[in-house]
């Protein structure tokens, strides 16, 4: 298996990856009856391998939509700042749903997008969220669907970066504290 100088360690593999992201499309299947479909909106760019793994063992009807907001940049963004620069192509009112994010680290983004879209009046708002790093987080947020907890670690693969590198490896891996630091 291809690992690469700045990986430490592997977190979660493969296998642990998917048997996970299954369990979660069971429940969140099993959650989900509105035949006119529920609306997953990925959040960009770090989500979209958990999306569309997610999206592919869900067995209700579902659309796939996505948001971008600003780059996090670890250490010198103000805390909370958060913007949004693509939104959603589906109107949100009146439907229901589920915010798809990689990672839960601070709060400050997913409550920005409750937030933002709470106001958009959805049938109904939750969230699934691959990974939470407990020890971090600043703003209490409400996830729905956890996959992992993890240590206060920068983690990369399935979708995950460090400044756009390292997203399609397999496994989710903690990097070196000395790429980072
Ligand atoms: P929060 O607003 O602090 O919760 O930050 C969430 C965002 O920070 C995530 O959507 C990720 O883009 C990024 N992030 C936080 N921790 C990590 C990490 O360990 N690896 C990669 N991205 C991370
Ligand atoms: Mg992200």
């Amino acid at each position: 298996m291809r690992i690469p100088e700045a990986v430490d360690r592997i977190l979660l593999d493969e296998e642990t990856i998917a048997a996970r992201v299954r369990e979660l499309a069971t429940q969140i299947s099993a959650d989900y009856a509105d035949p006119a479909g529920l609306v997953l909106v990925g959040v960009l760019k770090g989500a979209f391998v958990f999306l569309a793994d997610l999206t592919r063992h869900l067995t209700v009807p579902n659309f796939v939509d996505f948001i971008a907001l600003s780059s996090y940049n670890r250490g010198t963004t103000t805390p909370g700042a958060v913007r949004l620069i693509m939104d959603t192509r589906v109107n949100l009112t009146s439907r229901p749903v589920l915010i798809v994010e990689d990672i839960l680290d601070t709060g400050y983004t997913l409550d920005y997008l409750l937030r933002t879209f709470r106001a958009r009046g959805p049938s109904s708002l939750r969230t699934c969220v691959l990974l939470s790093k407990p020890e971090r987080r600043q703003v209490k947020v409400p996830v729905d669907y956890l996959g992992f907890e993890i240590p206060d670690v920068w983690v990369v693969g399935y979708g995950l970066d460090y400044a756009d590198r390292f997203r399609t490896l397999p496994y989710i891996g903690a990097l070196k504290p000395e790429v980072y630091e």
